[in-house]
């Protein structure tokens, strides 16, 4: 559950960007942090073979967060899911540390191929990323976006089918 731990971490860093001073215990009671938990159980179950508990706590995710994150899938470090209700993540997708994810977000496959995300991600509320794309180091992605295409890293991309609006220097 070290990855969990890592997963508040990061959840209370963000929320103090945000503007909001949190203790630990209060980004643990936030919305959110019972579906990275269930999440991150379902993962380590899996590892450990224990697949029908696995399709358990994926589906107590679903009844008491309203997301499903697919047993699958694979996230690195740093994991926040904001606001859980109506996320779907596909089995095949697969992401690295400090990603967030809003409300309503879907990363989902198409024609048998799912999206990959790197490091330091932001995924707006409503923002769908759909098949076998690959989303850069650093990425915005604003809220209801379709993504449909590759995003190079340091871009900020929104609308349908999202356009880079902003694109950062970053040594
Ligand atoms: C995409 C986003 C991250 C960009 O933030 P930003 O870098 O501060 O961008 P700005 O606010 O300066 O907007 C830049 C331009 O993009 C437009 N824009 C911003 N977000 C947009 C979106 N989601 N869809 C379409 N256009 C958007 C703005 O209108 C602005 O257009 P203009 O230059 O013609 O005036 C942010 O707007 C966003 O969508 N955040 C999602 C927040 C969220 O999901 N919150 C959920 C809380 S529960």
């Amino acid at each position: 559950m070290k990855t969990f731990w890592l997963d508040l971490r990061q959840k209370q860093n963000f929320m103090q960007q945000q503007g909001y001073q949190v203790s630990m215990l209060r980004t643990l009671l936030s919305d959110g942090s019972s579906a990275n938990f269930l999440y991150r159980l379902t993962s380590a179950l899996i590892r450990y073979r224990l697949t029908p508990l696995a399709f358990i706590t994926l589906w107590l995710n679903k009844f008491i967060n309203g997301c499903v994150l697919g047993a699958g899938c694979q996230f690195g470090k740093g994991l926040i899911l904001m606001h859980p209700c109506g996320v779907v993540i596909n089995s095949k997708v697969r992401g690295g540390d400090n990603i967030v994810i809003e409300s309503g977000v879907v990363i989902g496959d198409e024609k048998g191929k799912a999206p990959t995300l790197g490091h330091n991600i932001f995924i707006g509320a409503g923002a769908k990323i759909i098949g076998g794309v690959r989303v850069g180091n650093g990425v915005k992605i604003g809220a209801n976006a379709v993504v449909v295409k590759d995003l190079p890293d340091h871009v900020t991309a929104v609308g349908i089918p999202a356009r880079i609006i902003k694109q950062e220097d970053h040594p």
